[in-house]
């Protein structure tokens, strides 16, 4: 048996190590979200005041775009139709190409094949494998119930399981009209239906989530309070621009007559480029600030009075010719930004609320270019008769803000932003991740907070970075950096996990688990300190403190099939076999491909003497090998 259970352990160990790996390194928003789940406070946010306090919470007076309908009716007909209106439908009421919903056989390279099934206002995805001769090994079919994306260029699909969201292994590509693999997905290894879709995909893709508080990315019923991006999103809160509206002129109190509704025409261009920006900028990677989370953006804000985000510096300018670089800073890199002073901005082009159909685009695009070329008189070089040719027919963006080339991934520029006098050829890989030293944070927004906050973030980025490089030099800068805040704010538990991470790859294991105790303590559902300790303590063979964080684990979620497959592996080392079975077999019916957890069980049921069982097991895990899992 202790042979058989060694084998295991090391096929069950890479598996995970991978598995938790990649849960680590993705430091998204999602995992960020997390750390702020905390009372608040009064607040201080002046740049000098010696005690960080928590800001107050945002205005929570929301009343959804309905209402705003009522009486905005023609604005609300003409955003209807615009993709950021439609970016989020349930599956039941999407209206789609024909062809996207029909029943379809998906085969993707690799030997999982698809299906997409719809039975009635219902969409099922399930997916098969077959051994060599045909038998099927398993079919695990899943409802998915929203669809992501207006479909401009494709669409993600969503399910949910345990009060949370996760992604279908299968996407809608618009371009070529077929369902295929998500993107990122290699075709014989990948998350399957287990890619979490968290806060982190949809602050900027659904108008408004039904959180449980206190629990990061999990939601009542129902999930959305709000589908698509809503007028709200851009507007802020409407609920006291609806009472300042229904009480009479006589009866506003002096000093109560500016209306209470964000116009973002009103606001100065930074902050009314912000209002775009909370979406429209991904960056390397962004940070809350301290005692903030996600969902406290409120339109009228600067991004940094909630996050800082980190893009590629200057010295990369040259690699902003990438289509991984968003418009915004694309945009930013133009000419006509940079000499007018700032002015040029996502609305001198793009209407909020609407886009141009086809016929007029050339139209519309000309007369925002013409609203500032003409007034300088600083128009086309080219002269007008060779303008005015065929195809561009004066087209000012077809020759200066030309397409980059087709792509079917999301998140990539498909216009050039950076409106260049002559187009130029783009990469069309994105470029390797820029060093360390070359991210900077957007738009100077360091000079904007206080010193000890932009310590916190930077250290905080660097700590992400050091775990990914196991570079010992970028985790000592961080490390310095954490420690400082640390001193300042004491129950910052991102700045504990992280300084955590710092310590353990600096060689100070024990410091290390103290930290994340520590955290721990002050925030017992956070998942990531939860995975962290369960991990460690089973390196260090310290199993019943392993198979405790993992118990506490599966509370906040159970979603995860290497993770139980790791519970089943230090249950069975601990002598407790029927639990042990338990987890290994809801490691099998989350993830059908895990053929250790099948070899794992026909040996233990082989013990106990289940001989068909046993074979069962046995059998599987055999077939699952030869199809290549
Ligand atoms: C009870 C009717 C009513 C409802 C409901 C309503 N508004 Fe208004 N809104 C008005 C009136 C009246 C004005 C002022 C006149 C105008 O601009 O049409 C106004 C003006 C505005 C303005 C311009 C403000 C300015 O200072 O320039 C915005 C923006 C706006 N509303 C957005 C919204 C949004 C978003 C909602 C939903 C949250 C909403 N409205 C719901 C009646 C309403
Ligand atoms: C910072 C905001 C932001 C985050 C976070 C984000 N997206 Fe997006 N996403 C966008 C924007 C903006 C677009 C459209 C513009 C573009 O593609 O350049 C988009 C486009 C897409 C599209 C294509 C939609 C269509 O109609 O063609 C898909 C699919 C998508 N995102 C999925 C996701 C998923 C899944 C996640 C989480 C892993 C995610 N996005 C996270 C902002 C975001
Ligand atoms: C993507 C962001 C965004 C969304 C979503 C959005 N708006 Fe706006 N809205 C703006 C901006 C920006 C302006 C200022 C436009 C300008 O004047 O250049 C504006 C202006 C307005 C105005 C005042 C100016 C006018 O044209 O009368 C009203 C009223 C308004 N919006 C209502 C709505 C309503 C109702 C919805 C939802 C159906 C909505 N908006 C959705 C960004 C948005
Ligand atoms: C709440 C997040 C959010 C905000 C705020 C937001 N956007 Fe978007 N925007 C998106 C997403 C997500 C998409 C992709 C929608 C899709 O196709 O599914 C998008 C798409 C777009 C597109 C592409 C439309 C097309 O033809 O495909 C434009 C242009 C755009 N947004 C402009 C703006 C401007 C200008 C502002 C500020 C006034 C703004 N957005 C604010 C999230 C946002
Ligand atoms: C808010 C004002 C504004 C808008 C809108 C605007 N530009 Fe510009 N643009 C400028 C300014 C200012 C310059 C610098 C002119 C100069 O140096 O005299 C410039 C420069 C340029 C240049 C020269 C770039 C170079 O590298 O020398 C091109 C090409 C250009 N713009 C095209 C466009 C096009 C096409 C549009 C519409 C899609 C547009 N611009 C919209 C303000 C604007
Ligand atoms: C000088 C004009 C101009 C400015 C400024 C501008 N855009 Fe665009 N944008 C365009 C044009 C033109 C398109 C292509 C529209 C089409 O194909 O119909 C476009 C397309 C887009 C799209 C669709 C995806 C793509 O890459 O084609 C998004 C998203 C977008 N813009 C976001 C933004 C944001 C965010 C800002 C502000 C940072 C911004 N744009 C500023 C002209 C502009
Ligand atoms: C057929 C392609 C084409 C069209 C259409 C076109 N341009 Fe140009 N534009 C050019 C080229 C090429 C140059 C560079 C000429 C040179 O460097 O001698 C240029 C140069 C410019 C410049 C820089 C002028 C300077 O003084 O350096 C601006 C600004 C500009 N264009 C704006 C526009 C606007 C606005 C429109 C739409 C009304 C437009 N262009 C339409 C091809 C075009």
């Amino acid at each position: 048996m202790k042979r058989g259970q060694w084998r295991l352990s090391l096929a069950v160990l890479l598996v995970v190590t991978a598995a938790g790996g990649a849960l680590w390194l993705t430091r998204s928003r999602t995992d960020e979200v997390a750390s702020t789940d905390r009372p608040v406070t009064p607040h201080a946010t002046t740049a000098d005041s010696p005690v960080p306090q928590k800001p107050p919470p945002a205005d929570t007076g929301f009343v959804g775009s309905e209402k705003c309908s009522q009486c905005h009716q023609a604005i609300a007909e003409t955003y209807r139709s615009h993709p950021m209106a439609r970016s989020l439908t349930p599956v039941k009421d999407l209206v789609a190409a024909e062809n996207e919903l029909a029943d379809h056989l998906v085969e993707p390279p690799g030997s999982r094949k698809y299906r997409v099934r719809p039975d009635g206002n219902r969409l099922w995805h399930h997916e098969f494998l077959s051994d060599p001769s045909g038998q099927p090994l398993y079919d695990q079919q899943v409802e998915v119930t929203f669809a992501l994306g207006s479909g401009s260029r494709g669409r993600a699909y969503l399910l949910e399981r345990d009060g949370r969201l996760f992604a279908s292994s299968l996407n809608w590509y618009a371009r070529t009209q077929q369902w295929g693999l998500a993107p990122g997905y290699s075709p014989n290894s990948h998350k399957r239906f287990e890619r979490e879709v968290g806060q982190g995909c949809l602050i900027c893709h659904a108008g408004r989530t039904n959180e449980v508080s206190n629990q990061p990315n999990v939601y009542s019923s129902p999930v959305f309070l709000e589908n698509a991006i809503g007028c709200e999103r851009c507007h802020g809160p409407g609920q006291r621009h609806l009472d300042y509206h229904s009480a009479q002129k006589a009866s506003r109190l002096p000093g109560d007559d500016a209306d209470p509704i964000v116009n973002p025409a009103k606001l100065d261009v930074d902050r009314r480029e912000d209002v775009c920006h909370q979406c429209h900028l991904q960056g390397e990677s962004q940070h809350l600030r301290y005692g903030r989370q996600m969902s406290d953006f409120r339109p009228g804000m600067r991004l940094e009075d909630v996050w800082l985000i980190f893009v590629s510096g200057e010295r990369r300018s040259s690699e902003r010719q990438t289509q991984a670089i968003s418009q915004v800073e694309q945009m930013r890199s133009s000419t006509c930004y940079s000499k007018s002073d700032g002015r040029v901005g996502c609305l001198s082009c793009h209407d909020a609320h609407s886009t141009p159909a086809p016929a007029e685009r050339a139209d519309f695009y000309r007369q925002r270019c013409l609203s500032c070329h003409a007034e300088t008189k600083a128009g086309c070089r080219l002269p007008e008769t060779q303008r005015l040719l065929a195809p561009e027919a004066n087209s000012c963006v077809a020759c200066h803000m030309p397409s980059l080339g087709t792509s079917d991934v999301p998140h990539t520029t498909q216009t050039d932003h950076r409106i260049l006098r002559r187009p130029e050829p783009i990469r069309s890989e994105p470029a390797a991740r820029p060093a360390n030293t070359d991210l900077v944070i957007f738009d100077r927004a360091d000079q904007r907070i206080p010193q000890w906050e932009t310590n916190r973030v930077r250290g905080l980025m660097l700590a992400g970075l050091a775990e990914k490089s196991r570079e010992r030099r970028i985790a000592a800068e961080a490390e310095s950096l954490l420690k400082a805040t640390h001193k300042i704010v004491r129950d910052d538990v991102e700045v504990i996990e992280w300084l955590g991470v710092t310590r353990l790859l600096l060689g100070n294991t024990s410091e290390a688990r103290s930290l994340w105790q520590a955290g721990l303590a002050l925030e017992p559902r956070r998942e990531s300190l939860l995975v962290r300790l369960a991990f460690f303590s089973h390196d260090l063979h310290d199993l019943s403190a392993a198979a405790t964080y993992f118990d506490r684990l599966f509370e906040v979620n159970p979603s995860h099939a290497a993770f139980h497959g790791r519970q089943a592996h230090i249950l069975g080392q601990i002598g407790d076999f029927d639990r042990a079975i338990q987890a290994a077999n809801r490691a099998i019916e989350l993830d059908p491909t895990l053929s250790q957890a099948h070899e794992w069980l026909a040996q233990v049921h082989q013990m106990r003497r289940q001989k068909d069982l046993s074979k069962h097991h046995q059998d599987m895990s055999r077939r699952l090998r030869q199809a290549g899992f």
